[in-house]
């Protein structure tokens, strides 16, 4: 079983895209078992994206995660993080595969709907920098 975390962000709450995105974690077998609504400040987002830090989109990017409000969620099930990575398609929503979330919805390559952890140790860190032992379920 592996975990990942995934954000509905601003500009896929502002789009009522958050039902559409747990309906395809799920759908994909993967269960949500931590989930909550929260507005960033642009501290936290630069937290979160430390490792963009120095890169010429990090300025614009924190901007924009603390825009407005985020849906911050936890995935579990085999295989969580490449499965959420292939629904969710390429960060550039021009690359990304026909059908993914971000083809589909995204506006640009910042304005790209959601976010899923890459690997097991970027999992691990973004998983504990919103959610404690207490606000996950797993079954
Ligand atoms: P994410 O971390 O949000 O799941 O996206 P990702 O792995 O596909 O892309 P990553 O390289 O980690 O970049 C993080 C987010 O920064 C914004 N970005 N803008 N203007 C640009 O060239 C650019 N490159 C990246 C996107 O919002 C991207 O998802
Ligand atoms: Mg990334």
């Amino acid at each position: 079983m592996e975990r990942t975390l995934s954000i509905v962000k601003p500009d896929g709450v502002s789009k009522n895209l958050i039902g559409e995105v747990i309906k395809r974690f799920e759908g994909r077998g993967l269960k949500v078992i931590g989930l909550k609504m929260i507005w960033m400040d642009k501290k936290e987002a630069e937290g979160f994206y430390e490792v963009h830090r120095g890169k010429p989109f990090f300025e614009s990017l924190t901007q924009f995660m603390s825009s407005g409000p985020s849906v911050v969620m936890v995935l579990e099930g085999d295989g969580a993080i490449s499965k959420t990575r292939e629904l969710m398609g390429a960060t550039d929503p021009q690359k990304a595969e026909q059908g993914t979330l971000r083809r589909q919805f995204a506006s640009d390559i910042e304005r790209n709907i959601v976010h899923g952890s890459d690997a097991p140790e970027t999992a691990a860190f973004e998983i504990g920098y919103f959610f404690n032992a207490l606000e996950m379920f797993s079954s």
